[in-house]
């Protein structure tokens, strides 16, 4: 029931068994899934380690010293872990596009999870033939803010660009300065952006792109994206201006913001090396789904559904599909009618309907498998089984918030490091298995 919110309270006591229970929790499957954000993935590990030394040499009060608790529940806790097996899993091999013949591999330095793109090329590079910018930090406000060396900016990224295989033209199609006090005002803002669109289509363009580079995080940012998204159809990149004005690590940052936007023209960056487990040659394809709440307070906003779906053999088109939907309502409503959109999408594209249909759903919790099953499942089978179609679906729930905890058995620094590098990547993921 979409309309029906219950809030539990309970007394701490219980809280604490919860919790108990919870680290405890036997789990069958364990995956170590890669990030490159390894700071602050180390920094939860050894965060980690200090709570997992704290409890098994009793010195976390509220479980070993003051026993009586767990003892008034008739529960004795071993300091002993459980112990499972886990598996850690490589990077996958990627590939590259051609240059000089032979495809490039694309090899992630392990220690520290970068990659380098140096004299490599996209695997398909979208051209860019009509861009234009919108600079909002031409006219600092206060002497902190740093202008963008705007024809330097343009050198460099159209050289990264045509490097890395995007064909860009050298030669802005309109340029604007402005301020980012522009970005507070909506109406004068699509102004400036609506004479970006215009100056395209008095030369016979579409304007591709819009450089909007600014000089500090801004909420206009929403704004600007809002317009130029559900008003002008126009395609944003925004970026700040000192990150892109610095002389160090300014190849980097080029070469990410060249892969932003080869995805944006509808390019494809890198590839799977192999092709994907169980692909047997049928077409296949995935289905992301989550549903956005509004936040906390907030009691009339409706709540978000998107839901996106790969469109090509190696998964790397996607296309979104977003409806609103009742307040906090977290079963999707009409995904069979959505699914449906976005099979018709893929059939445009690749000439057939795809076979397999695998369907990851985020962000529900235990008590709301049945829903996925009963629900969302069912009105897909429902609309999209028609006519003889008839296609493998597997449903996955993918889980983050489960508070089950692993630790490597052996805290070896070294080795740790290497570990942490692998642990530091996992967002730990119980994934359950609900259909196949
Ligand atoms: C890329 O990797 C594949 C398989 O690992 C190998 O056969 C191929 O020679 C590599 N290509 C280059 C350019 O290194
Ligand atoms: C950006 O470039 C302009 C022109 O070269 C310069 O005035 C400004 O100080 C630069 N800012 C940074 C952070 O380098
Ligand atoms: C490059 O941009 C200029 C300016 O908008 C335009 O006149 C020209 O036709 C473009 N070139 C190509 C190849 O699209």
């Amino acid at each position: 029931d979409c309309n029906h919110v219950i809030s539990i309270y309970l007394p701490t006591h219980v809280l604490i068994c919860l919790f108990v229970f919870l680290i405890f929790k036997p789990f069958s499957v364990l995956f170590l899934l890669q990030t490159h954000n390894t700071n602050s993935r180390t920094d939860l590990l050894s965060f980690l380690w200090k709570k997992k030394k704290m409890f098994v040499s009793g010195t976390n009060h509220h479980f070993i010293s003051r026993g009586e608790i767990a003892q008034q529940f008739g529960i004795s806790l071993d300091v002993k872990m459980m112990e499972v097996t886990g598996r850690v899993l490589s990077p996958p091999m990627l590939t590259l596009g051609s240059s000089r013949g032979a495809p490039g591999n694309l090899s992630i330095t392990p220690s520290n999870c970068q990659w380098n793109l140096m004299g490599k090329k996209l695997v398909e590079g979208k051209a860019l033939q009509c861009w234009g910018i919108v600079d909002f930090s031409a006219r600092p406000s206060h002497n902190k803010q740093q202008a963008l060396d705007g024809n330097m900016f343009i050198n460099y990224i159209v050289r990264k660009c045509c490097d890395l295989g995007i064909q860009m033209n050298k030669t802005a199609c309109f340029v604007h300065l402005s301020a980012m006090s522009v970005l507070s005002d909506p109406h004068q803002l699509y102004e400036e952006l609506n004479k970006a669109k215009q100056a395209a289509v008095k030369k016979n363009q579409k304007l591709q792109l819009l450089f909007c580079p600014m000089s500090e995080q801004h909420p206009g940012y929403k704004t600007l994206k809002l317009i130029c998204e559900t008003q002008l159809g126009i395609q944003t990149q925004c970026f700040l201006s000192h990150l892109a004005n610095k002389t160090q690590g300014q190849d980097q940052y080029m070469s990410n913001l060249a892969l932003k936007i080869n995805s944006k023209l509808g390019g494809i960056n890198v590839q799977l090396q192999d092709k994907l487990p169980l692909d047997n040659g049928a077409p296949y394809m995935f289905i992301g789904a989550d549903v956005n709440h509004p936040s906390p307070g907030n009691v009339e906003s409706p709540s978000i559904a998107a839901v996106v779906a790969s469109m090509n053999r190696g998964a790397t088109k996607y296309v979104p599909r977003i409806r609103a939907q009742p307040h906090r309502c977290e079963v999707i409503k009409n995904l069979g009618e959505i699914v449906q959109e976005l099979i018709g999408v893929f059939e445009k594209k690749a000439g057939v309907k795809p076979q397999r249909i695998i369907y990851f759903r985020d962000g529900v919790s235990d008590g709301q498998f049945e829903m996925v099953l009963n629900e969302e499942l069912a009105d897909m089978e429902k609309v999209i089984k028609v006519k003889g179609y008839s296609p493998t679906i597997t449903v996955i729930v993918a889980k983050k918030r489960h508070h089950t905890r692993l630790f490597p058995k052996e805290h070896n620094e070294r080795r740790c490091r290497r570990r942490t590098a692998m642990c530091s990547l996992a967002r730990w993921w119980t994934p359950e298995l609900l259909t196949l």
